[in-house]
C-alpha cells in the first residue's frame, strides 16, 4: 500500500489581468473550472487530502474548493508562493507521505508528469520540480543545474544574473517533496530577494545545503501553460480541445473535422460514434456506439443512445434522452424529453417535458406547449403514435399508443389508444367565390 499523498493548490493570487468579476481560478477550461482541474489531477495521483490556499475574502473560491471536497486555508497577506504553502502547514502538520504543490491557474498538467515527480522522490531526491522550456522564458524562474544534471537551485528572473537568465529551462511551479521535508525546508526560507517574497522555489537550495538532492522532471510547454489573461485562457482551452479530440480519435470515434468539434472534460463518445463538422458538446453528454451527430448540432446534459441520429441543426437541452435508433432532425429542440427506440422527430419541432414511445413519429412542426407561464407540464406520447404536422399538444396531455393526431390540431384533451383526434376548423369550400371577389374590385390584382 503506498502512503497517502497530499496536494496543496495555490489559489491566492488576484488574477487582475483577467479583468473579471469572477475569480480567475473559477474560469473554465473544457467546461470545468481551473480549480476543479487541479483538484481532479490531485485525486488522479492519489491525494487523499487536498488543501486549497485562498486569499482573504475569496469566499467564492473557498466555497468552490469545499464543494470539490477540498480543505481550505487562508493566506493573509499574500507574501509569496513559499508563504502560501506554509499557510497549508497547520492542516497538513504531522503528515508523512508525499505532497505536491500545484498552481490553480495551471490546469493542463498531466498525471503522468506528477507520477514522474513522485518517482524521482522514491529514487532519493528530496525535492522534484517540473521544468519546461518556454518559447519566451522572460518572467519565469530558471532552473540551475549542477554538473551531474541535478537541480542545484531555482532563481527567479528578477534575481537572476544575465548568465542565469540566459538559461532556457524554467520552473513550471509544480513541485513535489515529502511533506515533513517540505515544511522543514520552508521554515528556512527567507524573503531577502528582489520581490521581498517568500519563494517556494528556495526550498531547492535549502535541501541542497543540507546535503540532499533535487531533481527536474520535464514537461512540454503546453502542459504547464499558466492562465493569467483571457488570451491565455483561450490558449489553454485550445490546448484542451486538441487533447480531447486526439483522445476521442484514439478511442475509435470518427471526427470528420476534429478542429471544428467542441468537447468538454466529461464528453463521453463511444467507439464508432460519427461526429460531423461543427458540433458543440456542452457538459454532461454521453453518446453511445454507432450514433451519428450531424453538423451544427448543440448538445448539453443529454444521452444519445446506440445507433441514433441527431441533426443537422438539432439542439438537445438538458435531460434529452434519444433512444436506440431514434432520429432527431433539423431544427428540432428537445428538453427533458425521452425519445423511445426508433422514434422520429425529423423536422422543426419543440418537445419539452415529454415522453415519446418507441417508433412514434412526430410530424414536422409539432410543438409541445409545456409551459403556462407558471409551471411546466408533461406530455406523454404512446408507442407507435403518429403526430401530424404542425400539431400543438397542450400539456398536461397523453396521446395513446398508435393513435393518430390530425395535422394542425391543437390537442388539449387526452387521446385514447388507436384513436384519431382532429382538433381544427373544418374545411369549407365556396365555389366561384374568387371570381365574384375579383370583379367587385375591378379585375385581376396581379
Ligand atoms: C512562480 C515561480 C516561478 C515560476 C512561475 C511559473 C516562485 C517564487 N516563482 O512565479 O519560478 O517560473 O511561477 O508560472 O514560486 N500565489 C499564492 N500566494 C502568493 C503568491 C502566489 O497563492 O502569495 C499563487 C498564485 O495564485 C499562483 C501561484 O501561486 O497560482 C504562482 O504565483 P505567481 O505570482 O504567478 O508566481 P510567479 O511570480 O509567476
Ligand atoms: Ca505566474
Amino acid at each position: 500500500m503506498p502512503e497517502p499523498r497530499a496536494a496543496v493548490i495555490l489559489a491566492a493570487g488576484k488574477g487582475v489581468r483577467m479583468r473579471s468579476a469572477r475569480p480567475k481560478v473559477l474560469h473554465e477550461i473544457g467546461g470545468r473550472s481551473m480549480l476543479a482541474w487541479s483538484a481532479a489531477l490531485a485525486r488522479d495521483v492519489g491525494a487523499d487530502a487536498i488543501l486549497v490556499v485562498t486569499a482573504k475574502g475569496a469566499d467564492a473560491v473557498a466555497a468552490a474548493a469545499r464543494a470539490l471536497g477540498c480543505e481550505t486555508a487562508e493566506q493573509d497577506p499574500p507574501l509569496g508562493t513559499g508563504h502560501a504553502v506554509r499557510a497549508a502547514a497547520p492542516a497538513l502538520a504531522g503528515r508523512s507521505g508525499q505532497v505536491v504543490v500545484l498552481f490553480a491557474d495551471t490546469p493542463l498538467v498531466r498525471a503522468e508528469t506528477l507520477s514522474k515527480a513522485f518517482a524521482a522522490l522514491d529514487a532519493g531526491a528530496a525535492v522534484a520540480v517540473v521544468g519546461f522550456e518556454p518559447e519566451d522564458p522572460a518572467g519565469y524562474g530558471r532552473l540551475v543545474l549542477d554538473a551531474g544534471g541535478g537541480l542545484e537551485r531555482v532563481v527567479e528572473a528578477a534575481d537572476a544574473t544575465p548568465a542565469e537568465r540566459a538559461g532556457r529551462l524554467c520552473n513550471s511551479g509544480v513541485m513535489a517533496a515529502d511533506a515533513a521535508d517540505l515544511f522543514e525546508f520552508l521554515d528556512a526560507v527567507g524573503c531577502d530577494n528582489a520581490k521581498g517574497e517568500y519563494y517556494l522555489t528556495d526550498v531547492v537550495a535549502v535541501a541542497r545545503a543540507r546535503g540532499r538532492t533535487a531533481a527536474v522532471v520535464r514537461a512540454d510547454a503546453e502542459e504547464v501553460l499558466g492562465v493569467n489573461s483571457r488570451a491565455e485562457l483561450a490558449r489553454a482551452e485550445a490546448a484542451f480541445q486538441a487533447r480531447a479530440r486526439a483522445a476521442a480519435l484514439e478511442a475509435g470515434v470518427t471526427l470528420r473535422a476534429p478542429e471544428t468539434v467542441f468537447l468538454q472534460h466529461d464528453t463521453a463518445l463511444a467507439a464508432d460514434v460519427i461526429v460531423e463538422p461543427h458540433v458543440v458538446f456542452g457538459p454532461g453528454v454521453t453518446v453511445e456506439e454507432g450514433a451519428i451527430i450531424r453538423s451544427f448540432t448543440h448538445i448539453t446534459e443529454s444521452v444519445v443512445r446506440a445507433g441514433a441520429e441527431v441533426g443537422p441543426f438539432a439542439r438537445l437541452r438538458p435531460g434529452a434522452d434519444i433512444g436506440p435508433g431514434a432520429k432527431v432532425g433539423n431544427f428540432v429542440e428537445l428538453k427533458k424529453t425521452r425519445l423511445g427506440a426508433g422514434a422520429k422527430a425529423s423536422h422543426l419541432s419543440y418537445l419539452g417535458d415529454t415522453i415519446v414511445g418507441a417508433k412514434a413519429n412526430i410530424g414536422a412542426g409539432t410543438i409541445t406547449c409545456n409551459y403556462d407561464g407558471y409551471g411546466k407540464h408533461q406530455t406523454v406520447i404512446g408507442d407507435g403514435a403518429f403526430i401530424g404536422s404542425d400539431a400543438a399538444l397542450v400539456a398536461p396531455v397523453t396521446i395513446g399508443a398508435r393513435a393518430y393526431i390530425g395535422a394542425g390540431s391543437v390537442i388539449t384533451k387526452d387521446v385514447g389508444e388507436d384513436a384519431l383526434a382532429v382538433a381544427r376548423g373544418e374545411q369549407r369550400e365556396i365555389a366561384g367565390w374568387s371570381i365574384r371577389f375579383r370583379s367587385k374590385h375591378g379585375g385581376p390584382s396581379h
